[in-house]
């Protein structure tokens, strides 16, 4: 089949094209209802199909007899350990784990929250969870205690899963006072938390509140998999937008299997027994989707591994994992490339390795830079495909799809669209802009399977954050344009979101953070081009009339502050201490300018700025300071 033969039959016919795919999985029910919308004017996929995730991804294949397949492979660099799950395995342990919950008193709709590292016990909570019908919130480790407390307060949690630590190359992060730190600080209180004591530390239990997991596991109940609808929820993700506060994403059921299953075949071209290797974090989308859900759905073998591209033990950490483990895909964000090929550069290391199985590279999270792209083809010789994709929507938007039609490779460019994506470039008034112009990436609605539903809490929130912008179209948040021959390029995103080693962080949460400090009257914090981990935020700071500071303590307790409420990842270092900012007649800081000059691009001011003589006057002042600028 061609690839625009089956674009096509997804545009001309959503609901027929749809209903076959979903054709290829377990229901209990198989719905009747293909395509259909709320009260709200929100679309919904599979409204009366019957299913649970977790048979899905488990029982139904050991039905299969694939019961001695590997499900899992747990590799960790950090702590040297390697495990393996069979699919009988892993559906035992998870039918346990569901046991335990239930017997906390977790039912259907609850939601759960899993704050975990890196280790198998976390996907068997996800897919405990999914067991019961209940909903679960990862919360990705790396996050400070703040950030998990707006979660808590925000999805209500009945229980939450967590472990005594996570092992970072140099050091153990205790997680248990950041889970004690971030329930004081919200006004909602889980019933209980499971812990899951680690051999490098052990974690204090609170009476009452807590219980540990292996003492719960060792007398848990299995329990069978709870029938739910297409449309009820299987999780909620956060993720950050412009504001300060996160909005929780949420994932329906039916939607999301039928969608995932069918990217293993079309985007991946891989098939049951396979081994896939996602190598990014369960605390994000690629890892909910490409750890977890699709490889398993599926009947392939997962990898979790816990390390790093580099420094566990050296660069050649991938190729290990790859070439041990016979992987068959990879898929990781550009940052890890780069920083593989800054150790590497020469690509000794994969030389070392038989990589005879591995048939291609999948890359997303951030712009894979041509360069990059480029390097890491010629040094291991196989396809590096690009493809752009969101928390909302779960899997790639734009991609070079290899099991449908693999198309040439443009550097720069995610490819085309993936089959039920209608991808448009608009203008600001919303009107479609012609090939090649540059704009605001819409996708027309309805999107297709598993994008997301709802911002949980709030159907008013996700009108306002995606559908009230251009009327119609789901608005991506993300630049760019589409060229003669319809691939896309992503340039970057048009709004206040920065993209840290693939993270996705919010200026604005940023800049509640800094102008928390007593010394600042106000600041922006602002993306700079940064050649390992694509963007680091750096601060723009006025200070109060009067402050008294230590420049160098002051950028140092800022950088402190960060670290504390959202975390280590954000990578926060550099402050700029400047008399004013340049801002609109009307007083809003014109942050956009501002990026562009930090990053040595052109620019041009609105007429609206207030005082053109500013920002000259500020290029000058950060270039003393040692910072990169220029038009
Ligand atoms: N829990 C706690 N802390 C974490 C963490 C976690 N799960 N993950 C990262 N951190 C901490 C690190 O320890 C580090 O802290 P430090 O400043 O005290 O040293 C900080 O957050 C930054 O970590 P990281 O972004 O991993 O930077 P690094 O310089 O240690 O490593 C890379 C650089 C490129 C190797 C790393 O960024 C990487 O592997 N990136 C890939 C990201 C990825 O897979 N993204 C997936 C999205 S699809
Ligand atoms: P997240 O929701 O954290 O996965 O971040 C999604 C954002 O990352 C997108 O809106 C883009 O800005 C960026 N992104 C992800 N994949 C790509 C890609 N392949 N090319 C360009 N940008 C990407």
């Amino acid at each position: 089949m061609s690839y625009q033969a089956e674009y096509q039959r997804s545009m001309n016919d959503p609901e027929g094209f749809w209903r076959e795919k979903a054709q290829a999985l377990p229901w209990f029910k198989f719905p009747e209802t293909i395509l259909s919308q709320d009260s709200d004017g929100i679309y919904h996929w599979f409204a009366d199909g019957e299913l649970n995730t977790s048979y899905m991804a488990l029982d139904y294949h050991i039905e299969q007899g694939r019961g001695d397949t590997l499900a899992i492979i747990y590799d960790s660099p950090v702590t040297n350990t390697k495990t393996t799950y069979t699919y009988s395995q892993l559906r035992n342990e998870v039918a346990k784990a569901a046991g335990m919950m239930a017997s906390l008193g977790v039912t259907k709709g609850d939601r759960v929250i899993i704050y975990m590292p890196m280790i198998p016990e976390a996907v068997i909570s996800m897919l405990a969870v999914a067991r019961l019908g209940a909903i679960h919130s990862v919360v990705f480790g790396g996050f400070a205690a703040p950030e998990l407390a707006v979660r808590i307060e925000d999805s209500q949690p009945k229980i939450m899963i967590s472990a005594s630590c996570g092992v970072e190359i140099k050091r153990v992060i205790e997680y248990k006072p950041l889970l004690d730190k971030a329930i004081n600080l919200s006004s909602h209180k889980p019933q209980s938390c499971i812990i899951f004591q680690r051999p490098e530390c052990t974690a204090p239990l609170t009476a009452g509140r807590d219980h540990d997991w292996s003492a719960l596991m060792a007398h848990a109940q299995p329990v069978a998999p709870v029938p739910v609808k297409g449309t009820d929820p299987l999780y909620i993700l956060y993720t950050s937008g412009t504001t300060g506060k996160p909005k929780g994403v949420v994932r329906e059921n039916g939607g999301h299997a039928v969608a995932l299953n069918y990217s293993m075949d079309a985007i991946y071209n891989l098939k049951a027994g396979d081994v896939f290797w996602a190598a990014s974090d369960v605390g994000w989308v690629v890892g909910h989707s490409y750890i977890v859900y699709a490889p398993l759905l599926h009947g392939c073998t997962t990898i979790v591994y816990e390390g790093k591209p580099i420094m566990t033990p050296d660069a050649g950490a991938f190729w290990r994992v790859c070439s041990e483990y016979g992987v068959k895909a990879l898929f990781t964000a550009p940052t890890a490339f780069r920083a593989i090929k800054k150790e590497d550069s020469e690509g000794e290391f994969l030389k070392q390795y038989d990589l005879s199985k591995l048939t291609t590279i999948f890359s997303a999270g951030e712009r894979l830079d041509p360069p990059s792209q480029q390097w890491l083809m010629d040094k291991s010789g196989k396809p590096v495909i690009d493809h752009w994709w969101q928390t909302e929507t779960g899997w790639g938007i734009t991609a070079n799809l290899q099991g449908v039609e693999p198309m040439p490779i443009k550097l720069g460019s995610s490819t085309v669209p993936t089959p039920g994506f209608n991808v448009q470039i608009l203008d600001e008034s919303g009107q479609e802009l012609p090939r090649g112009q540059q704009g605001y990436i819409a996708l027309k609605l309805p999107l297709p399977p598993s994008c997301l539903a709802t911002v949980w809490g709030s159907v008013e929130k996700f009108k306002e954050s995606y559908l009230s912008m251009f009327e119609g179209y789901y608005a991506s948040g993300d630049g760019g344009y589409i060229d003669e021959d319809g691939y896309v390029f992503v340039m970057g995103r048009v709004d206040d979101v920065m993209n840290v080693a693939g993270h996705r962080l919010s200026t604005g949460e940023m800049e509640e953070v800094v102008g928390s400090h007593p010394a600042v009257a106000e600041c922006a914090v602002i993306a700079r081009d940064d050649d390992l981990k694509g963007q680091i935020p750096i601060g723009l700071v006025v200070l109060k009339t009067g402050a008294q500071i230590n420049e160098a303590e002051f950028s140092k307790e800022l950088a402190q502050m960060i670290r504390a409420s959202i975390g280590a990842i954000a990578c926060y270092k550099d402050t700029y201490i400047v008399q004013r900012l340049p801002k609109t007649r009307s007083g809003k800081i014109l942050r956009k300018n501002l990026r562009q000059m930090i990053n040595g691009q052109e620019y041009i001011v609105p007429s609206t700025i207030d005082d053109p003589a500013i920002m000259p006057e500020l290029e000058a002042l950060l270039s003393s300071k040692g910072a990169k600028v220029g038009s």
